[in-house]
This record gives C-alpha cells, sequence and structure tokens, in this order.
C-alpha cells in the first residue's frame, strides 16, 4: 500500500511535460503543449497538456488525467505499477521514500500518543481516588478486571488537573503537545490551559497497535453532552479506527459484531464476547470496512434499536457488503423489545440467550425485507401488495441459484405466497422486462431522494442520464471546492456526503478529509491524485472539471448555491420518476394519492430552495 503522500510525491517528481515528452513530440502552446494524441490516430493535434496543473487531455479521444493516468495507458499498466514505474522514474525507493512532511507528521503522531499514555496512566490512577466514578463503574456492571483491561480511568472535577499534573512533574517536555493531542485548551486570558476532559469517566481508545490514540469522557449522570471525545489529531482519525479492535483482532473468529458505543463493546467482553468492536456512533466509512476485512469475513451488526441506529444499520449493510463480507443484522428487540443497546441487553439476560440472538441474526436480505413488512403491514390487502413490489427488488438482487431457491422458498412461505411465481417473477426482473421498468423506477426515487433506501441487494449498473451527470459534476465540482479550504470541508462535509450519490465521490471525500487530517497537500491536483484509480470515465470528468477550474473568490457561496442546485437537481428526478409511475402502472387509488401527495411534498421542498432558501 502506497501512502497518499508517497503517492503525492511520485506525481510532484514526475514533471508531466518531460514524462510525455518521452511518449508524444510536444510543442509550447500557452500554458502548456500540444502534440499527437498517442491514444489514438490523428493528422492535426487535439492532445494538450497542461503544465500548471499537471494534467493532459486529448479533445480528440477523451483520454485525459494526471501523470498516472498517463502511464496507466502509454505503458499499459494497473495503478499501483504506474506508480513503482513513476517512482522508479524519479530515483524514489517507495519503502524508504518518507517525505518531510510525514517524517513531521509521524513524530507530532508518536509524540501524542506518548502523551496519551500518559494522560491514560493518570486518568487511571485518578479512578482509584474517586469513589463517586468508581460506584458509577460498579453500577454499570464494570468490575476492577475490565478496568484494567480497557484501561478505564477518571478526569476529575477541576479546571485544570491533568494539565497541573504534566506540569508540576515537568513530564510533558513540550505543553504545546498537550494541545495538539486536544487534551487541554490554553487560556485566552492569561498564561496556562484548561481541561478538555472534567469530571467524567475516562475510555482510551486504542488504535489496531494498541497505541492510545484518543480519549472518549462520559458524564456520571443526565447531563449533556453525555459523551466528550478527543478531536481528530494526527494520531486519531475516527472514521479509520474501531474501538477495541486491538483486543477483537486476536479472538481468532471470523465473524465480529459491530456495535454503537463504548459500553456495549466494553460489556460484550466482559461477557466473554471478545470479538466485538464498536463504531463509536459515528457513520461507518469504507476506510473501517477494509480495515475489519483484514481479520474477519463476517459482519454482525448489533446497533441500537432506535431510528439513528436503524439508520446506521440501512447504510452500513451496504458499505460491508460492497467490501465483500457476508453481512448480518441482530436484533436484539426480536428478543426483548424493551432493551435498546446490547448492554442494557447483557443486563437483563444471560451470554446464552445474546448468542442465541446473535444466531438468528437476519441475512442482508432478510434485514431489507423485514424493514418493508415494517413500512407496509402485510395484513392490510393493499399494503401487501406494495410489500410484494418492493420485497421483489431486494429478491431480484439474489444472483446465486442456489440463494435464489433458497429465499423464494422462505420468502413463499412465510408471505403465503407460490413459490413459482415469486421464482418466476424474479427471472423476469433480472431480465429486466416491463414489470422490472416500472419497479426500477421505483427504486430510482428512493435513489433519487437521496435518503436510506430500501434498495435492491446489488446497485443497478444503469447508464448515467442527463440530471445524473449534472448531479455527478456538482458534486465532484463541490469536493474541488472542500480541496481549497479546510473551513468549508468541515462545513460542508456531511450534507456533500449526504448527497453524494456515488461511492467514487464518497471515497473522494474521505480521502480528501483523511488528507486534512494528515496535513497533506490538498487542492484540485490533490483530488485527481486520488481519482486515478477509479475509472476511465471518473477520471475524465474530473480532469474537464480541474482543467477549466477556476477558484471562485467567495468558495463558501460556490458550495452552497451547488448544494441548492443539487437538491433541487434530487427533487426534479423524484418529480419525473413519480410521473413516470403514474403514466406507466397499473395503481391502486390508494397508491396513486399517496404518490400524489409525495409529489406535492417534494414540488413544495423544490420551491422553498429555489426561491433562495
Ligand atoms: N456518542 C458520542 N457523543 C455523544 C453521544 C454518543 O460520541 N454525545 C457516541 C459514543 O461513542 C457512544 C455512542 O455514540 O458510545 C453511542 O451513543 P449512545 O447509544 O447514546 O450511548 P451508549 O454507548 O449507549 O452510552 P450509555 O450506555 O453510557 O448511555
Ligand atoms: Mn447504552
Amino acid at each position: 500500500m502506497i501512502s497518499q503522500q508517497q503517492i503525492d510525491e511520485i506525481i510532484e517528481r514526475n514533471d508531466i511535460g518531460d514524462v510525455i515528452g518521452e511518449y508524444v513530440k510536444l510543442e509550447r502552446k500557452g500554458s502548456g503543449y500540444s502534440g499527437l494524441c498517442p491514444f489514438h490516430n490523428e493528422k492535426t493535434p487535439s492532445f494538450s497538456v497542461h503544465e500548471g496543473k499537471q494534467i493532459f487531455k486529448c479533445f480528440g479521444c477523451g483520454a485525459g488525467g494526471n501523470v498516472v493516468n498517463f502511464i496507466m495507458r502509454a505503458e499499459n499498466l494497473s495503478y499501483p505499477e504506474a506508480l513503482e514505474f513513476l517512482a522508479e522514474r524519479a530515483g524514489i525507493t517507495l519503502e524508504k521514500s518518507i517525505s518531510k512532511a510525514q517524517e513531521e507528521k509521524n513524530k507530532i503522531k508518536n509524540d501524542i500518543i506518548t502523551v496519551n499514555k500518559l494522560a491514560a496512566r493518570f486518568f487511571y490512577d485518578t479512578l482509584k481516588k474517586s469513589p463517586a466514578a468508581q460506584k458509577y463503574l460498579f453500577d454499570r456492571g464494570i468490575r476492577a478486571e475490565t478496568v484494567k483491561q480497557f484501561g478505564l480511568g477518571y478526569a476529575p472535577d477541576s479546571w485544570d488537573a491533568l494539565y497541573k499534573h504534566f506540569e508540576n512533574n515537568r513530564i510533558a517536555p513540550d505543553i504545546k503537545l498537550l494541545e495538539k493531542a486536544g487534551l487541554v485548551t490554553a487560556r485566552k486570558d492569561k498564561p496556562g490551559c484548561y481541561d478538555k476532559f472534567r469530571n467524567r469517566v475516562i475510555f482510551p481508545i486504542f488504535d489496531v497497535q494498541g497505541n492510545v490514540i484518543a480519549f472518549g469522557g462520559r458524564v456520571m449522570d443526565d447531563s449533556l453532552p453525555k459523551y466528550l471525545n478527543s478531536p481528530e489529531t494526527a494520531a486519531y482519525s475516527k472514521g479509520n479506527n474501531l474501538y477495541a479492535l486491538n483486543v477483537a483482532k486476536k479472538a481468532q473468529s471470523d465473524r465480529v459484531i459491530i456495535v454503537e458505543g463504548y459500553m456495549d463493546c466494553i460489556a460484550l467482553h466482559k461477557a466473554g464476547i471478545n470479538w466485538a468492536v464498536a463504531s463509536l456512533g459515528t457513520a461507518l466509512t469504507q476506510a473501517q470496512a477494509k480495515l475489519l476485512k483484514k481479520y474477519f469475513n463476517e459482519v454482525i451488526i448489533g446497533y441500537d434499536a432506535d431510528s439513528a441506529g436503524q439508520k446506521a444499520t440501512m447504510r452500513g449493510l451496504d458499505i460491508l457488503a460492497q467490501a465483500g463480507f457476508r453481512v448480518r443484522v441482530l436484533s436484539l428487540a426480536d428478543v426483548d423489545k424493551n432493551v435498546k443497546d446490547p448492554d442494557e441487553f447483557l443486563r437483563k439476560h444471560s451470554v446464552d440467550d445474546f448468542l442465541k440472538a446473535v444466531d438468528l441474526s437476519k441475512s442482508l436480505v432478510e434485514y431489507k425485507i423485514s424493514k418493508i413488512a415494517e413500512k407496509y403491514p402485510v395484513t392490510v390487502l393493499e399494503s401487501k401488495a406494495m410489500f410484494l413490489k418492493a420485497s421483489m427488488q431486494v429478491l431480484a438482487g439474489i444472483t446465486s441459484a442456489s440463494e435464489k431457491d433458497l429465499y423464494a422458498d422462505w420468502f413463499a412461505k412465510k408471505y403465503n405466497i407460490s413459490k413459482e411465481a415469486l421464482l418466476s417473477e424474479m427471472e423476469a426482473l433480472q431480465n429486466g422486462d416491463y414489470v422490472a421498468k416500472a419497479d426500477t423506477v421505483t427504486r430510482r426515487i428512493k435513489k433519487a431522494s437521496g435518503v436510506d433506501s430500501v434498495d435492491g441487494a446489488n446497485a443497478e449498473s444503469h447508464s448515467k442520464t442527463p440530471e445524473e451527470i449534472k448531479l455527478d459534476k456538482h458534486i465532484k465540482t463541490l469536493i474541488i471546492l472542500m480541496s481549497e479550504d479546510k473551513k468549508v470541508m468541515e462545513k460542508y462535509y456531511k450534507k456533500v456526503y449526504d448527497i453524494a450519490d456515488s461511492d467514487t465521490n464518497k471515497l473522494l471525500l474521505e480521502k480528501l478529509k483523511s488528507r486534512y487530517d494528515n496535513l497533506s497537500k490538498t487542492g484540485p491536483e490533490a483530488i485527481l491524485a486520488d481519482a486515478a484509480d477509479q475509472s476511465d470515465d471518473e477520471v475524465r470528468v474530473l480532469t474537464d472539471l480541474i482543467s477549466k477550474w477556476m477558484r471562485p473568490p467567495d468558495i463558501q457561496a460556490a458550495c452552497e448555491t451547488l448544494v441548492k442546485n443539487c437538491i433541487i437537481i434530487n427533487c426534479e428526478r423524484k418529480i419525473a420518476c413519480i410521473n413516470e409511475i403514474l403514466r406507466n402502472t397499473e395503481l391502486t387509488s390508494e397508491e396513486r394519492t399517496a404518490l400524489l401527495k409525495e409529489t406535492a411534498a417534494i414540488i413544495e421542498e423544490r420551491k422553498k430552495y429555489k426561491n433562495g432558501n
């Protein structure tokens, strides 16, 4: 794995003009060069190289990208091979080629880890002196053994106990490091600092190697915020870590259970289920899925029963399935509808009961269908029709013949449908005939709506409509804008992530965020570097955008407008989809009324945004 920094260095040290000049006779033209395209036959030059932006583009055949994309094509190499090729060309030894910036960052990271370790020790020792904190943990079922295993601690009820501890004992050579670690904040009015964590139970967060990279702190009563967490630092990036993975990876288990909270995860380990990790209340990222895949093949999602937890489950399902996991969803509410999370469950029930529930976890298909059944109760005939229609989309996503049979059997029995009819409809849907079309539309509405959709098990791959192309360009432009300004990135990250409707765009966002976290290079060319291993189409769209790129004077205003436009486009896509259904599908009058009502609501929303709100 070549790091982002190394890739940047490889690109920086292979000037695109020099490299391409070795393949193509280039003539200087304006801010770059032009020549005959090496990728298609031509007599007049339509191939151009932009020196400032370090990109190439052929207006004849559409080929384009950065120096890595050029070498991939010219030498017919894969992405990593092209990087190696260019590294060698520039005399960069990959293993040892840690750049200065990387070195500096590594140093800060290691320093933060050292400081964190000392702070963790302080919190741990302080817990021993606080009867109230000990009682809190005891009441929640946590004993000394667990405190030790997870290094739990207590931050005293004082403005600067931790700061003073470091100062008095002269343990931190540089107090600034405490600040960098997010443990203290400098006072504005006078010298000194105050602690971030005060009067809280402390959960150190470890990385896979067991380093303390951050902390979470919980209040011991009902005050808010319930948890405080370390900020993102050179040592800690939330989306790249999972709580307790350092322990779970040693469990020699093929499956892992992923829960929301510190307490859930600790409760499971305490119960001997040491193959549990926690995502700490944030949306699962592709990076986390990839990290888990190193150690496990099956993931059981054990999120909270509330609606936030269920939404996160839906989102996590697809990310995990795409990463190649067998995915299952644990539903503790099926056993006891009064429990909110795994921690509560284990307080009320036995470990055996928990493991039984794990064994009964629903597969991805079962879970999605159960969610549809919640939305359209099958006891009412009309809604059963809607239920069947939506479920067919999920079932049609199953491609393996034996699984098809298995699920058809299960579904037919459970919902009292003829298995033959079911199989033939699945067949029809998969062959994409008329019925399929109407339903695909339903699916597209949900997709267009940008909310978590009850989607088919396999994402459909259809050629993009003009609106989708426009939306994709807007999102990519937003990402480029965000690459110009960290504050803007922070402000728009979540919004853009939610409206981004492709995996590539989500990935580019995640990579951009990690660039900011790692203090790496940012800007349009960095985005292109991150996209170099994506499909030709994606690279082409980005190259086009970047070749015409001009940094707007007011980045934030530009983002605001683009986000608004994306929402309007999504509204229009939804309206168009609904109209198509209304025209082409036989509907009950209830279904028709419901759709019309939905259209009215969307039109209202669109109006709101169009009027500049
Ligand atoms: N979380 C957070 N900040 C908050 C609330 C929650 O960072 N203000 C994260 C924490 O990592 C928490 C997880 O989201 O563990 C799940 O939140 P929640 O279900 O509210 O908490 P529990 O873990 O169940 O905590 P507890 O049982 O102690 O109430
Ligand atoms: Mn809880």
